[in-house]
């Protein structure tokens, strides 16, 4: 995704966070400069920043500069962790192949930036355990499961179903890049068969059955993809791995799962932020 940036040397900063709060824009940062006054950064759309913040800043007497398009990971680099990070027991990503030859985890290289998804947060680490459960409990079976990481990110669930020896492995995502990220993952990490293509929700997948549906995303999202008549056809029979579900939204999910028909086997929750493991029983009401 291109974002575009906008900078500006603002002396005084007085009246801009009010500014920008009527102009309903909340993308910017301000630091302080050595010499005195504040470096402004503005991160717009491609298309530009809003006619309402630019009037915002003449109105302040700000001028910006700039508008050079910068992808999401041009903007991340230098600004992420770089050290190995335990993602589930056992299982480390290490970014920047610090972890010797010797070290006894499975070690998965996921390059830092790339798209959400580097284990550091809670909702990929509960996600990530709940995946090597199903698979320990699934044993020899695990080997015949179909895999769909649906907002896939730097698709670090969907290498870990795969390395675990499911079958096939989709991975979905609304945006380009994590696809791309994605689909480089796994095949640095030598998965087989696997599809990475961009897809909103449940679109662009007709025909497709899994048996495991792997879905770290918002509540509000969870919802709309439970809510979903292809779910049935999508997932007729199998497994939920549902994580990035806001604590408070726990039971919103609860009861959607309920109506599409899925029974709630298991749940972790870790810093405000939730997991499911469900298993589909009956068809949706
Ligand atoms: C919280 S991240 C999860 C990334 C990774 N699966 C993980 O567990 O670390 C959510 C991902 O969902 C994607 N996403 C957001 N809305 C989506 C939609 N409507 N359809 C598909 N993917 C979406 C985002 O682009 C982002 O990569």
């Amino acid at each position: 995704m291109d974002h575009a940036v906008f900078t500006a040397v603002v002396a005084d900063p007085a009246g801009l966070e009010d500014a920008m709060d009527a102009a309903g824009f909340t993308a910017y940062s301000l630091a302080s400069r050595p010499g005195g006054g504040h470096d402004l950064t503005l991160y717009a759309a491609a298309a530009g920043l809003p006619e309402a913040v630019h009037r915002a800043l003449r109105d302040l007497g700000i001028a910006v500069q700039g508008g050079a398009l910068a992808s999401t990971a041009d903007l991340l680099r230098g600004h992420l962790p770089e050290d190995p990070i335990e993602l589930a027991p056992g299982w480390w990503i290490d970014p920047c192949g610090r972890l010797g030859a010797d070290h006894p985890g499975r070690i998965l290289r996921v390059p830092p930036g790339t798209a959400f998804g580097d284990g550091h947060h809670p909702s990929t680490r509960m996600a990530a355990r709940r995946l090597l459960e199903l698979a320990a409990r699934d044993g020899a079976a695990w080997a015949e499961r179909r895999v769909l990481d649906l907002g896939c990110g730097s698709g670090v669930l969907g290498l870990v179903a795969a390395l675990l020896g499911s079958g096939p492995v989709d991975l979905t995502d609304i945006d380009p890049e994590a696809v791309a990220a994605a689909d480089a993952l796994l095949t640095a990490h030598e998965v087989r068969g696997h599809r990475a293509v961009v897809a909103d929700l449940l679109t662009g997948l007709p025909g497709q059955r899994y048996e495991v549906l792997i879905a770290n995303l918002y509540a509000d999202l969870v919802v709309e993809i439970l809510a979903d008549p292809r779910l049935t056809d999508l997932v007729p029979s199998g497994h939920l791995v549902l994580s990035g579900i806001a604590s408070a939204k726990r039971a919103m999910i609860e009861n959607a799962l309920d109506r599409a028909g899925f029974t709630c086997l298991s749940s972790d929750e870790e810093a405000w932020w939730c997991c499911l493991v469900a298993e589909r029983t009956r068809t949706a009401v």
